[in-house]
């Protein structure tokens, strides 16, 4: 067994070999490594610009609505895979929210409510339609980014939201 430590959330994985992708915030295996090799974004201090700042709470609003709306429809969800699914993505998008604040040295998000439709149909397409707006929003506060981290964090996470359009998509072609 070894350590190997994720770059964007800092949190540590446990196991044989090194993961496809992060269990907690779904970075990509390029953002992950050996323990004694890891120095993650979140443990860095970076001075963070004006522009980063605003684009990083964008983000953190982004993010626990996502987390928000992810609980909502696994409770709604019958199968359980479908629930089980919604709550991964609703934590993922959490551990994005708690890294933002990490960054930006502010205090832990405060949880918030959505609402979401009993149709889970419905609940796919707001799905994909949120994750959509992410990946491209995300993409764009990468190229605005001056900072270092900031770049690569954003970087980091427009790839996982699009994993995510990726992963809905294929339980609407079921
Ligand atoms: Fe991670
Ligand atoms: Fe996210």
């Amino acid at each position: 067994m070894k350590t190997y430590i994720c770059q964007i959330c800092g949190d540590a994985y446990i196991g044989t070999e090194k993961p496809h992708d992060c269990p907690f915030c779904g970075a990509t295996q390029n953002f992950i490594k050996l323990g004694s090799e890891a120095y993650p974004i979140v443990n860095q201090k970076e001075e963070i610009g004006e522009l980063s700042k605003k684009n990083l709470l964008e983000t953190l609003e982004l993010e626990k609505t996502a987390n928000a709306l992810y609980l909502c429809m696994a409770n709604k969800a019958d199968k359980y895979e479908i629930k089980a699914m919604y709550k991964r993505l609703a934590k993922v998008e959490l551990e994005h929210a708690i890294i933002v604040t990490k960054l930006l040295g502010i205090a832990r998000p405060e949880p918030k409510e959505e609402l979401c439709s009993d149709d889970m149909l419905e609940n796919f397409q707001k799905t994909i339609e949120l994750e959509d707006t992410a990946t491209n929003l995300y993409a764009r506060f990468a190229k605005e980014a001056v900072e270092k981290n900031v770049k690569i964090f954003f970087t980091a996470l427009s790839q996982v939201e699009r994993g995510h359009i990726e992963l809905i998509k294929s339980y609407l072609s079921e």
